[in-house]
């Protein structure tokens, strides 16, 4: 049997995974980096992903049950993506496939998360969601590649959601991240309080509805609950009014949630709704793999090796801004 190793490193989190060239996941190790304070910082992530890629690459072998030497192919996440991580992937990635002498695939990110689900959520033609801390998009396949329906203008959805939790004072715990706390405290709210619903055409906007959010936090008139009761229902209305357009406009018949959010029950419920409307079948992905992982970079390495898709090892350089409709996708059928 042929494997392929796939280095995921786009931003906080360091990953290796393995898989069979059959789809099977014989390893999956994430080491992820956590700042102390605030958001993360590019090169202090980068730094972490150095210190820890000897060791993950070392553990997912070991959890695999397999020698180097049976791996067939290298994957990484080549973008888009923090430049400092980016590159600390990708060099990890270089030095494995040339040591062992064997090819290298660049896969994006994103793409990558719709492959992975479509492997774990036994979807063939979805419609999917991704949204996460970096990320916000709508996308489909047609015409030869993955287009996007609808996307983020300014931030992500996930990155909201974490900002306003700041704002508002709460910190990370273990195990859970700001996004779940936002959720536990939004189950205990009962009033809405009107925020600023932004969607251009396809397109959806967070800045000034966080900005909204964060003044009535300051004025401390409302209660947290309430503010994060009202924050949930309007972003997730907003991202479920694209989908749903989306939805009809494509008429795909699944539909696929993924990305750190998608652990929200909000926001699965409201898509659960809109799918059985339109007579679709509804897919959340489970974290392991909805989050960013190095079995999802393997994958699609798997994918992409199969249609020759390798690179040179001088032309592996990372794309910060790699669109998901700029990828060439010969192993996904219209
Ligand atoms: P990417 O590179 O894909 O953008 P990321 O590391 O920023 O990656 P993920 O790890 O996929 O993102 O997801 C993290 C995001 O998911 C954070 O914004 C976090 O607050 C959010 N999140 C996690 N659980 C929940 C939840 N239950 N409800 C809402 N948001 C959540
Ligand atoms: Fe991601």
């Amino acid at each position: 049997m042929s494997y392929c190793l796939g280095i995921e490193s786009t931003a906080d989190d360091f990953g290796v995974g393995i898989l069979s060239f059959d789809g099977k996941i014989l390893a999956n190790i994430i080491s992820a980096y956590t700042p102390e304070r605030g958001g993360i910082h590019p090169r202090e992530a980068a730094r972490h992903h150095a210190e820890v890629a000897g060791e993950v690459v070392g553990k997912a072998l070991q959890t695999a049950g397999i020698t180097p030497q049976a791996i067939r192919v290298v994957a990484f996440s080549q973008g888009p993506g923090m430049g400092p991580c980016l590159r600390t992937g990708a060099t990890a990635a270089r030095a494995l496939a040339a040591y062992l002498k064997i090819p290298l695939v660049g896969v994006n990110h994103c793409v990558a998360h719709i492959e992975i689900g479509k492997l774990i959520g036994e979807t063939k033609d979805p419609l999917t969601l991704y949204v996460s801390g970096g990320n916000t998009l709508v996308s489909a396949f047609e015409a030869g590649r993955y287009r996007v329906f609808g996307e983020t203008l300014d931030i992500a959805v996930g990155n909201c959601l974490d900002v306003f939790a700041r704002d508002a004072g709460l910190h990370p715990e273990e195990g859970m991240p700001l996004g779940a706390m936002v959720e536990k405290l939004a189950n205990q709210g009962q009033a809405f309080i009107s925020l600023p619903y932004i969607v251009k055409g396809m397109d959806l906007s967070f800045s000034g509805l966080l900005t909204a959010a964060a003044q009535l936090l300051q004025r401390a008139k409302y209660p947290i609950e309430d503010l994060c009761f009202s924050l949930q229902e309007t972003v997730f209305s907003m991202l479920t009014e694209v989908t749903e357009r989306a939805l009809a406009h494509t008429e795909k018949k699944e539909v696929l949630l993924t990305g750190g959010v998608a652990a929200n029950k909000r926001l699965q419920s409201m898509l659960s709704q809109i799918t059985d409307e339109h007579d679709a079948r509804f897919c959340v992905i489970p974290k392991e793999y909805a989050l960013d992982n190095g079995a999802m970079i393997a994958w699609t390495g798997i994918l992409a090796y199969q249609h020759g898709m390798t690179i040179p090892i001088e032309k592996s350089f990372v794309k910060l801004k790699w669109r998901l409709d700029e990828v060439y996708a010969p192993w996904v059928r219209d």
